[in-house]
Protein backbone atom coordinates (compact mmCIF):
# COMPACT_ATOMS: atom_id res chain seq x y z
CA UNK A 1 0.00 0.00 0.00
CA UNK A 2 2.18 3.21 -1.24
CA UNK A 3 -0.98 5.78 -2.30
CA UNK A 4 0.21 8.96 0.00
CA UNK A 5 1.50 11.93 -2.18
CA UNK A 6 5.25 12.28 -1.81
CA UNK A 7 5.60 8.56 -1.10
CA UNK A 8 6.20 6.93 -4.83
CA UNK A 9 9.35 8.94 -5.02
CA UNK A 10 10.48 6.01 -2.29
CA UNK A 11 9.44 3.95 -4.56
CA UNK A 12 11.60 4.82 -7.10
CA UNK A 13 14.40 4.69 -5.02
CA UNK A 14 13.90 1.30 -3.68
CA UNK A 15 13.61 -0.35 -7.08
CA UNK A 16 16.81 1.63 -8.50
CA UNK A 17 18.56 0.35 -5.29
CA UNK A 18 16.91 -3.56 -5.23
CA UNK A 19 20.15 -5.27 -6.84
CA UNK A 20 22.68 -3.47 -4.48
CA UNK A 21 23.65 -5.63 -1.34
CA UNK A 22 23.72 -3.67 1.95
CA UNK A 23 27.86 -4.30 1.95
CA UNK A 24 28.25 -3.36 -2.03
CA UNK A 25 26.23 0.23 -0.82
CA UNK A 26 28.77 0.71 2.00
CA UNK A 27 31.66 -0.52 -0.36
CA UNK A 28 30.52 2.20 -2.70
CA UNK A 29 30.73 5.11 -0.42
CA UNK A 30 33.27 3.98 2.14
CA UNK A 31 32.63 7.55 3.72
CA UNK A 32 28.89 7.10 4.54
CA UNK A 33 30.16 5.09 7.97
CA UNK A 34 31.10 8.30 9.15
CA UNK A 35 28.67 10.86 7.10
CA UNK A 36 25.46 8.64 7.92
CA UNK A 37 26.63 9.41 12.07
CA UNK A 38 24.98 12.07 13.95
CA UNK A 39 25.32 13.29 17.55
CA UNK A 40 23.82 15.32 20.56
CA UNK A 41 25.31 15.33 23.34
CA UNK A 42 26.05 12.03 25.08
CA UNK A 43 24.06 10.08 22.21
CA UNK A 44 25.63 8.52 19.55
CA UNK A 45 23.58 7.58 16.51
CA UNK A 46 25.19 5.68 13.39
CA UNK A 47 22.79 5.40 10.18
CA UNK A 48 25.38 3.64 7.86
CA UNK A 49 23.90 -0.01 7.19
CA UNK A 50 20.70 1.08 6.59
CA UNK A 51 19.79 0.31 3.28
CA UNK A 52 19.52 3.90 1.66
CA UNK A 53 22.55 5.77 -0.24
CA UNK A 54 22.67 9.36 -0.27
CA UNK A 55 20.11 10.31 -2.81
CA UNK A 56 17.76 8.02 -1.25
CA UNK A 57 18.01 10.00 1.98
CA UNK A 58 17.94 13.04 0.44
CA UNK A 59 14.54 12.05 -1.24
CA UNK A 60 13.30 10.63 2.26
CA UNK A 61 14.70 14.65 3.43
CA UNK A 62 12.38 16.15 0.49
CA UNK A 63 9.66 14.14 2.26
CA UNK A 64 10.60 15.56 5.50
CA UNK A 65 10.36 19.19 4.01
CA UNK A 66 7.30 18.83 1.86
CA UNK A 67 5.54 17.66 5.06
CA UNK A 68 7.14 21.02 7.00
CA UNK A 69 8.39 19.32 9.92
CA UNK A 70 9.98 21.82 11.35
CA UNK A 71 6.75 23.72 11.32
CA UNK A 72 5.26 20.30 12.92
CA UNK A 73 7.53 20.42 15.83
CA UNK A 74 6.76 24.49 15.95
CA UNK A 75 2.92 23.52 16.47
CA UNK A 76 3.66 20.42 19.11
CA UNK A 77 5.98 23.16 21.52
CA UNK A 78 3.65 25.73 21.21
CA UNK A 79 0.38 23.81 22.66
CA UNK A 80 -1.69 23.62 19.39
CA UNK A 81 -3.77 21.18 18.97
CA UNK A 82 -1.97 18.62 17.52
CA UNK A 83 -4.18 15.83 19.00
CA UNK A 84 -7.57 16.70 16.54
CA UNK A 85 -9.39 14.09 17.28
CA UNK A 86 -9.60 14.71 21.10
CA UNK A 87 -9.04 18.76 21.15
CA UNK A 88 -5.89 18.64 23.16
CA UNK A 89 -2.45 19.56 22.81
CA UNK A 90 0.33 17.25 23.45
CA UNK A 91 2.69 19.48 25.42
CA UNK A 92 4.67 16.36 26.73
CA UNK A 93 7.61 19.03 26.15
CA UNK A 94 6.48 21.48 29.14
CA UNK A 95 6.59 19.50 31.66
CA UNK A 96 10.62 19.36 31.24
CA UNK A 97 11.60 22.80 29.53
CA UNK A 98 10.22 26.12 28.00
CA UNK A 99 11.60 26.19 24.83
CA UNK A 100 8.16 27.89 23.46
CA UNK A 101 7.38 31.16 24.10
CA UNK A 102 3.92 30.51 23.53
CA UNK A 103 1.40 31.30 26.10
CA UNK A 104 -0.17 27.80 26.86
CA UNK A 105 3.27 26.38 26.94
CA UNK A 106 4.50 29.03 29.11
CA UNK A 107 1.26 27.93 31.58
CA UNK A 108 1.86 24.59 30.71
CA UNK A 109 5.73 24.70 32.42
CA UNK A 110 4.70 27.10 34.97
CA UNK A 111 2.10 24.52 36.22
CA UNK A 112 4.63 21.51 35.59
CA UNK A 113 6.90 23.28 38.02
CA UNK A 114 4.83 24.18 40.73
CA UNK A 115 4.04 20.24 41.02
CA UNK A 116 7.72 19.37 40.81
CA UNK A 117 7.75 21.21 44.08
CA UNK A 118 4.95 19.14 45.06
CA UNK A 119 6.74 16.18 44.55
CA UNK A 120 9.78 17.12 46.08
CA UNK A 121 7.98 17.80 49.39
CA UNK A 122 5.81 14.53 49.51
CA UNK A 123 9.17 12.43 48.80
CA UNK A 124 10.51 14.68 51.63
CA UNK A 125 7.64 13.53 54.00
CA UNK A 126 8.02 9.41 53.01
CA UNK A 127 11.82 9.87 53.87
CA UNK A 128 10.98 11.32 57.40
CA UNK A 129 8.53 7.97 57.56
CA UNK A 130 9.17 4.71 58.24
CA UNK A 131 8.07 3.89 54.95
CA UNK A 132 10.64 1.55 52.72
CA UNK A 133 8.98 0.27 50.24
CA UNK A 134 6.59 1.92 47.63
CA UNK A 135 3.82 -0.07 45.89
CA UNK A 136 3.02 1.97 42.45
CA UNK A 137 -0.36 1.28 40.94
CA UNK A 138 -1.13 1.90 37.10
CA UNK A 139 -0.83 0.29 33.86
CA UNK A 140 0.15 1.72 30.11
CA UNK A 141 1.09 5.26 29.94
CA UNK A 142 0.84 5.34 33.83
CA UNK A 143 3.54 2.19 34.67
CA UNK A 144 5.56 1.65 31.74
CA UNK A 145 7.49 4.60 31.62
CA UNK A 146 8.34 4.91 35.66
CA UNK A 147 8.88 1.24 35.55
CA UNK A 148 11.38 1.56 32.95
CA UNK A 149 13.02 4.54 34.07
CA UNK A 150 13.07 3.20 37.64
CA UNK A 151 14.73 -0.28 36.78
CA UNK A 152 17.31 1.50 34.41
CA UNK A 153 18.47 4.12 36.97
CA UNK A 154 18.16 2.37 40.23
CA UNK A 155 21.23 1.68 42.06
CA UNK A 156 22.76 -1.58 42.73
CA UNK A 157 22.56 -1.53 46.32
CA UNK A 158 19.35 -1.02 48.41
CA UNK A 159 18.96 2.72 49.14
CA UNK A 160 16.76 5.06 48.57
CA UNK A 161 12.81 3.32 48.63
CA UNK A 162 12.38 0.03 47.20
CA UNK A 163 9.61 0.82 44.00
CA UNK A 164 7.45 -2.02 42.68
CA UNK A 165 5.18 -1.83 40.08
CA UNK A 166 1.71 -3.56 40.05
CA UNK A 167 -0.30 -3.10 36.59
CA UNK A 168 -2.01 -6.35 35.57
CA UNK A 169 -5.34 -6.79 36.77
CA UNK A 170 -5.07 -10.81 37.35
CA UNK A 171 -5.07 -11.28 41.17
CA UNK A 172 -1.55 -13.49 40.84
CA UNK A 173 0.41 -10.17 40.21
CA UNK A 174 -1.06 -8.27 43.38
CA UNK A 175 -0.14 -11.24 45.11
CA UNK A 176 2.84 -11.86 43.71
CA UNK A 177 4.22 -7.90 44.78
CA UNK A 178 2.70 -8.12 48.05
CA UNK A 179 3.39 -11.56 49.85
CA UNK A 180 7.43 -10.53 50.75
CA UNK A 181 5.88 -6.75 51.67
CA UNK A 182 4.84 -5.61 55.09
CA UNK A 183 2.26 -3.21 54.86
CA UNK A 184 3.24 -1.30 58.05
CA UNK A 185 6.43 0.01 56.09
CA UNK A 186 4.57 0.04 52.73
CA UNK A 187 3.30 3.21 50.65
CA UNK A 188 0.92 2.94 47.28
CA UNK A 189 0.83 5.59 44.79
CA UNK A 190 -1.98 5.28 42.47
CA UNK A 191 -1.64 6.85 39.09
CA UNK A 192 -4.43 6.81 36.60
CA UNK A 193 -4.86 10.01 34.13
CA UNK A 194 -8.60 9.19 34.19
CA UNK A 195 -9.00 7.14 37.14
CA UNK A 196 -11.83 5.00 35.17
CA UNK A 197 -9.53 2.12 34.48
CA UNK A 198 -10.44 -0.94 35.84
CA UNK A 199 -6.92 -2.79 36.55
CA UNK A 200 -6.76 0.33 38.69
CA UNK A 201 -9.20 0.90 40.44
CA UNK A 202 -9.36 -2.90 41.27
CA UNK A 203 -5.82 -2.86 42.54
CA UNK A 204 -6.10 0.22 44.22
CA UNK A 205 -9.01 -1.21 46.39
CA UNK A 206 -6.62 -4.25 47.01
CA UNK A 207 -3.71 -1.73 47.95
CA UNK A 208 -6.23 0.28 50.72
CA UNK A 209 -7.40 -2.94 51.87
CA UNK A 210 -3.94 -4.21 52.43
CA UNK A 211 -2.40 -1.20 53.85
CA UNK A 212 -5.14 -0.87 56.66
CA UNK A 213 -6.89 2.82 54.93
CA UNK A 214 -5.99 5.40 52.98
CA UNK A 215 -3.25 7.01 55.42
CA UNK A 216 -0.52 5.51 53.22
CA UNK A 217 -1.89 6.13 49.58
CA UNK A 218 -1.04 8.70 46.77
CA UNK A 219 -2.10 9.55 43.94
CA UNK A 220 -1.86 10.89 40.30
CA UNK A 221 -4.82 11.39 38.11
CA UNK A 222 -6.06 14.29 35.49
CA UNK A 223 -9.09 14.16 37.57
CA UNK A 224 -7.82 14.23 41.35
CA UNK A 225 -11.02 14.81 42.36
CA UNK A 226 -12.38 11.44 41.34
CA UNK A 227 -9.09 10.07 42.86
CA UNK A 228 -9.63 11.98 46.20
CA UNK A 229 -13.28 10.50 46.62
CA UNK A 230 -12.91 7.22 45.61
CA UNK A 231 -9.99 5.90 47.65
CA UNK A 232 -10.98 8.87 50.45
CA UNK A 233 -7.22 10.06 49.88
CA UNK A 234 -6.12 13.89 51.17
CA UNK A 235 -6.44 16.19 48.27
CA UNK A 236 -2.78 17.28 50.02
CA UNK A 237 -1.52 13.54 48.86
CA UNK A 238 -3.12 13.87 45.31
CA UNK A 239 -0.99 14.89 42.57
CA UNK A 240 -2.68 16.36 39.39
CA UNK A 241 -1.57 15.68 35.61
CA UNK A 242 -3.44 17.14 32.86
CA UNK A 243 -5.19 16.55 29.80
CA UNK A 244 -2.72 18.39 27.23
CA UNK A 245 -0.39 15.44 28.73
CA UNK A 246 -0.84 11.96 27.01
CA UNK A 247 -1.13 8.94 29.00
CA UNK A 248 2.29 7.25 27.22
CA UNK A 249 3.76 10.63 27.19
CA UNK A 250 3.27 11.50 31.18
CA UNK A 251 6.39 9.84 32.49
CA UNK A 252 7.91 13.35 32.81
CA UNK A 253 5.02 14.60 35.05
CA UNK A 254 3.48 13.57 38.59
CA UNK A 255 3.47 10.13 36.79
CA UNK A 256 7.28 9.79 37.58
CA UNK A 257 6.64 10.16 41.01
CA UNK A 258 7.50 6.62 41.39
CA UNK A 259 11.37 7.25 39.58
CA UNK A 260 11.23 10.27 41.90
CA UNK A 261 11.10 7.77 44.51
CA UNK A 262 13.40 4.87 43.35
CA UNK A 263 16.05 7.44 42.13
CA UNK A 264 16.26 10.76 44.01
CA UNK A 265 13.98 13.89 42.82
CA UNK A 266 17.98 15.11 41.33
CA UNK A 267 17.80 12.30 39.61
CA UNK A 268 14.21 13.10 38.27
CA UNK A 269 15.28 16.81 37.88
CA UNK A 270 18.66 15.32 35.50
CA UNK A 271 16.33 12.96 33.25
CA UNK A 272 13.75 16.23 32.51
CA UNK A 273 16.49 18.47 31.62
CA UNK A 274 18.07 15.36 29.18
CA UNK A 275 15.25 15.27 27.63
CA UNK A 276 15.16 18.89 27.15
CA UNK A 277 18.16 19.07 25.84
CA UNK A 278 17.08 16.48 23.19
CA UNK A 279 13.80 18.82 22.57
CA UNK A 280 15.66 21.54 21.91
CA UNK A 281 17.79 19.62 19.58
CA UNK A 282 14.33 18.02 17.83
CA UNK A 283 13.14 21.75 17.41
CA UNK A 284 16.12 23.79 16.31
CA UNK A 285 18.38 21.22 14.10
CA UNK A 286 17.64 21.37 10.16
CA UNK A 287 16.14 18.48 9.18
CA UNK A 288 18.97 16.97 7.51
CA UNK A 289 20.98 16.79 10.71
CA UNK A 290 17.82 15.93 13.01
CA UNK A 291 18.30 12.53 15.01
CA UNK A 292 14.51 12.51 15.49
CA UNK A 293 13.89 13.27 11.58
CA UNK A 294 16.13 10.47 10.44
CA UNK A 295 15.24 8.19 12.52
CA UNK A 296 11.67 8.49 11.73
CA UNK A 297 12.76 9.06 8.05
CA UNK A 298 14.54 5.14 8.33
CA UNK A 299 10.88 3.89 9.75
CA UNK A 300 9.30 5.18 7.00
CA UNK A 301 12.09 4.17 4.67
CA UNK A 302 12.65 0.29 5.83
CA UNK A 303 8.47 0.29 6.27
CA UNK A 304 7.22 2.12 3.14
CA UNK A 305 9.90 1.85 0.62
CA UNK A 306 10.99 -1.73 1.67
CA UNK A 307 7.92 -2.97 2.94
CA UNK A 308 9.28 -4.52 6.18
CA UNK A 309 6.32 -5.50 8.79
CA UNK A 310 8.36 -5.81 11.94
CA UNK A 311 10.80 -3.43 13.62
CA UNK A 312 13.21 -4.61 16.55
CA UNK A 313 14.55 -2.92 19.51
CA UNK A 314 17.68 -4.99 21.07
CA UNK A 315 19.19 -2.89 24.20
CA UNK A 316 23.29 -4.16 24.71
CA UNK A 317 22.90 -3.05 28.22
CA UNK A 318 20.76 -5.26 31.11
CA UNK A 319 19.39 -1.64 32.91
CA UNK A 320 17.09 -0.92 29.53
CA UNK A 321 15.67 -4.49 29.26
CA UNK A 322 11.99 -3.09 29.81
CA UNK A 323 12.27 -0.38 26.20
CA UNK A 324 10.94 -2.13 24.21
CA UNK A 325 8.15 -2.78 26.27
CA UNK A 326 7.82 0.97 26.81
CA UNK A 327 8.31 1.59 23.35
CA UNK A 328 5.96 -0.99 22.27
CA UNK A 329 3.15 1.19 23.95
CA UNK A 330 4.80 4.60 22.81
CA UNK A 331 5.11 3.67 19.01
CA UNK A 332 2.37 0.94 18.45
CA UNK A 333 -0.80 2.96 20.29
CA UNK A 334 0.82 6.19 18.92
CA UNK A 335 0.94 5.17 15.01
CA UNK A 336 -1.38 1.97 14.98
CA UNK A 337 -3.54 3.92 13.15
CA UNK A 338 -5.64 3.46 9.48
CA UNK A 339 -6.61 6.88 8.78
CA UNK A 340 -5.62 10.53 8.78
CA UNK A 341 -6.71 13.44 10.71
CA UNK A 342 -9.38 13.94 8.46
CA UNK A 343 -10.71 10.47 8.68
CA UNK A 344 -9.46 9.36 5.39
CA UNK A 345 -7.79 6.33 4.61
CA UNK A 346 -4.08 6.61 4.98
CA UNK A 347 -3.12 5.16 2.09
CA UNK A 348 0.44 3.61 2.79
CA UNK A 349 1.20 1.35 5.23
CA UNK A 350 1.93 2.65 9.12
CA UNK A 351 3.26 1.12 12.45
CA UNK A 352 4.96 -2.13 12.17
CA UNK A 353 4.91 -4.68 15.24
CA UNK A 354 7.98 -3.43 17.39
CA UNK A 355 9.19 -6.06 19.58
CA UNK A 356 12.60 -6.58 21.45
CA UNK A 357 14.74 -7.69 23.95
CA UNK A 358 18.41 -7.28 25.82
CA UNK A 359 21.46 -8.89 24.64
CA UNK A 360 23.14 -11.11 24.67
CA UNK A 361 20.44 -13.23 25.97
CA UNK A 362 18.13 -12.44 22.35
CA UNK A 363 21.29 -13.78 20.53
CA UNK A 364 20.22 -17.24 22.19
CA UNK A 365 16.66 -16.98 21.87
CA UNK A 366 15.26 -15.89 18.27
CA UNK A 367 18.13 -14.13 16.57
CA UNK A 368 18.29 -16.98 14.70
CA UNK A 369 15.64 -16.36 12.87
CA UNK A 370 16.72 -11.84 12.29
CA UNK A 371 20.36 -14.04 10.77
CA UNK A 372 18.80 -16.45 8.37
CA UNK A 373 14.74 -15.98 8.58
CA UNK A 374 12.91 -15.25 5.07
CA UNK A 375 11.21 -11.74 6.89
CA UNK A 376 14.18 -9.32 7.22
CA UNK A 377 13.49 -7.37 10.39
CA UNK A 378 15.10 -3.70 10.85
CA UNK A 379 16.56 -2.91 14.12
CA UNK A 380 17.38 -0.87 16.65
CA UNK A 381 20.68 -1.43 19.03
CA UNK A 382 21.21 0.55 21.82
CA UNK A 383 24.62 -0.13 23.80
CA UNK A 384 25.97 2.31 26.55
CA UNK A 385 29.64 2.70 26.09
CA UNK A 386 30.90 3.13 29.91
CA UNK A 387 29.72 0.33 32.03
CA UNK A 388 28.95 1.13 35.98
CA UNK A 389 29.26 -2.46 37.01
CA UNK A 390 33.18 -3.54 38.04
CA UNK A 391 33.25 -6.25 35.49
CA UNK A 392 35.06 -4.79 32.76
CA UNK A 393 36.04 -8.01 30.65
CA UNK A 394 32.24 -8.78 30.87
CA UNK A 395 31.51 -5.33 29.25
CA UNK A 396 34.26 -5.85 26.68
CA UNK A 397 32.41 -9.09 25.49
CA UNK A 398 29.19 -7.64 25.33
CA UNK A 399 30.25 -4.71 23.15
CA UNK A 400 32.24 -7.28 21.45
CA UNK A 401 28.76 -9.02 20.62
CA UNK A 402 27.01 -5.82 19.76
CA UNK A 403 29.67 -5.00 17.31
CA UNK A 404 29.52 -8.45 16.13
CA UNK A 405 25.76 -8.90 15.25
CA UNK A 406 25.13 -5.41 13.68
CA UNK A 407 28.11 -6.80 11.22
CA UNK A 408 26.73 -10.26 10.73
CA UNK A 409 23.23 -8.71 9.99
CA UNK A 410 24.79 -6.47 7.63
CA UNK A 411 27.65 -8.25 5.66
CA UNK A 412 26.43 -12.33 6.42
CA UNK A 413 28.63 -14.83 5.06
CA UNK A 414 28.70 -16.92 1.79
CA UNK A 415 28.65 -20.89 2.10
CA UNK A 416 28.97 -23.49 -0.13
CA UNK A 417 26.57 -25.65 2.45
CA UNK A 418 22.88 -23.58 2.05
CA UNK A 419 22.53 -24.39 6.01
CA UNK A 420 25.50 -22.29 7.01
CA UNK A 421 25.35 -19.52 4.38
CA UNK A 422 23.51 -16.10 5.89
CA UNK A 423 22.35 -13.62 3.31
CA UNK A 424 22.90 -10.47 5.09
CA UNK A 425 21.36 -7.09 4.06
CA UNK A 426 19.75 -6.55 7.22
CA UNK A 427 19.72 -3.56 8.45
CA UNK A 428 20.06 -1.74 11.59
CA UNK A 429 20.81 1.71 13.51
CA UNK A 430 23.22 1.64 15.88
CA UNK A 431 22.42 3.96 18.69
CA UNK A 432 25.47 4.59 21.43
CA UNK A 433 25.00 6.27 24.98
CA UNK A 434 28.61 7.32 26.52
CA UNK A 435 27.00 6.20 29.74
CA UNK A 436 23.37 5.37 31.39
CA UNK A 437 22.64 8.33 33.32
CA UNK A 438 19.31 9.82 34.09
CA UNK A 439 20.23 12.75 31.23
CA UNK A 440 21.49 10.24 28.56
CA UNK A 441 18.14 8.19 29.19
CA UNK A 442 16.04 11.52 29.51
CA UNK A 443 17.60 12.03 25.85
CA UNK A 444 17.21 8.75 24.35
CA UNK A 445 13.42 8.58 25.47
CA UNK A 446 12.83 12.30 23.92
CA UNK A 447 14.16 10.60 20.97
CA UNK A 448 11.58 7.99 20.48
CA UNK A 449 9.01 10.44 21.34
CA UNK A 450 10.11 12.61 18.75
CA UNK A 451 10.56 10.37 16.15
CA UNK A 452 7.24 8.88 16.48
CA UNK A 453 5.48 12.58 16.45
CA UNK A 454 7.49 12.68 13.21
CA UNK A 455 6.52 9.65 11.90
CA UNK A 456 3.05 10.42 12.61
CA UNK A 457 2.99 14.17 10.49
CA UNK A 458 4.66 11.75 7.55
CA UNK A 459 2.19 9.34 7.71
CA UNK A 460 -0.96 12.63 8.57
CA UNK A 461 -2.21 10.70 11.57
CA UNK A 462 -2.95 11.43 14.81
CA UNK A 463 -0.30 10.45 17.52
CA UNK A 464 -2.03 10.92 20.84
CA UNK A 465 -5.42 9.66 20.40
CA UNK A 466 -5.99 5.50 20.60
CA UNK A 467 -9.58 4.64 20.24
CA UNK A 468 -8.52 1.07 19.44
CA UNK A 469 -8.12 0.40 22.96
CA UNK A 470 -12.05 0.91 24.30
CA UNK A 471 -14.37 -1.60 21.76
CA UNK A 472 -12.41 -4.44 23.79
CA UNK A 473 -12.73 -2.52 27.03
CA UNK A 474 -16.34 -2.20 26.66
CA UNK A 475 -17.10 -5.96 25.80
CA UNK A 476 -15.44 -6.79 28.90
CA UNK A 477 -16.81 -4.40 30.98
CA UNK A 478 -20.38 -5.99 29.18
CA UNK A 479 -19.17 -9.66 29.69
CA UNK A 480 -18.87 -9.36 33.54
CA UNK A 481 -22.47 -10.08 34.55
CA UNK A 482 -22.72 -12.97 32.08
CA UNK A 483 -19.54 -14.58 33.54
CA UNK A 484 -21.67 -14.39 37.12
CA UNK A 485 -24.33 -16.43 35.25
CA UNK A 486 -26.78 -13.16 35.46
CA UNK A 487 -27.47 -13.24 31.71
CA UNK A 488 -26.00 -14.70 28.62
CA UNK A 489 -23.31 -13.94 25.87
CA UNK A 490 -24.63 -12.13 23.00
CA UNK A 491 -21.98 -13.79 20.31
CA UNK A 492 -22.02 -17.56 20.03
CA UNK A 493 -18.53 -18.57 20.41
CA UNK A 494 -18.37 -16.31 23.75
CA UNK A 495 -21.18 -18.13 24.88
CA UNK A 496 -19.88 -21.69 24.41
CA UNK A 497 -16.70 -20.28 26.14
CA UNK A 498 -18.47 -18.76 28.61
CA UNK A 499 -20.63 -22.41 29.62
CA UNK A 500 -16.67 -24.37 29.35
CA UNK A 501 -15.36 -21.76 31.67
CA UNK A 502 -17.90 -22.24 34.02
CA UNK A 503 -18.09 -26.14 34.19
CA UNK A 504 -14.31 -26.43 34.74
CA UNK A 505 -14.63 -23.63 37.56
O1 LIG B 1 -5.87 1.24 27.45
C1 LIG B 1 -4.99 2.21 27.00
C2 LIG B 1 -4.86 3.37 27.93
O2 LIG B 1 -5.92 4.24 27.73
C3 LIG B 1 -3.52 4.04 27.72
O3 LIG B 1 -3.51 4.93 26.68
C4 LIG B 1 -3.26 4.61 29.06
O4 LIG B 1 -1.92 4.95 29.21
C5 LIG B 1 -3.71 3.50 29.95
O5 LIG B 1 -4.85 2.99 29.31
C6 LIG B 1 -4.01 3.86 31.37
O6 LIG B 1 -4.96 4.88 31.46
P1 LIG B 1 -5.13 5.71 32.80
O7 LIG B 1 -3.86 6.43 33.05
O8 LIG B 1 -6.26 6.65 32.52
O9 LIG B 1 -5.44 4.74 33.90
Amino acid sequence: MNNAPGFDALQSHATRLRGQSLPALIAQDPARARDFALREGALYFNFARQAYDRSALESLIGLAQARDLAGAYQRLFDGEQVNVTEGRAALHTALRGDLSTSATARAAHAQALEVQQRMAALIAQLEASNVTDIVSVGIGGSDLGPRLVADALRGPLPGRFRVHFLSNVDGAAAQRVLAPLDPSRTAAILISKTFGTQETLLNGGILRDWLGGSDRLYAVSANPERAAAAFSIDAARVLPMWDWVGGRYSLWSAVGLPIALAIGMDGFLGLLAGAAAFDAHALNAPLADNIAVRHALTAIWNRNALGHAAHGVMTYDQRLALLPAYLQQLVMESLGKSVRLDGSAVGVDTVPVWWGGAGTDVQHSFFQALHQGTGIVPLDFVGTVRNDDPYAENHLALMSNLLAQTEALANGQGSADPHRAYAGGRPSTMILLDALTPHSLGGLIAMYEHSVYAQSVLWGINAFDQFGVELGKQLANGLLPALKGEVAATDPVTQVLLEELRARK
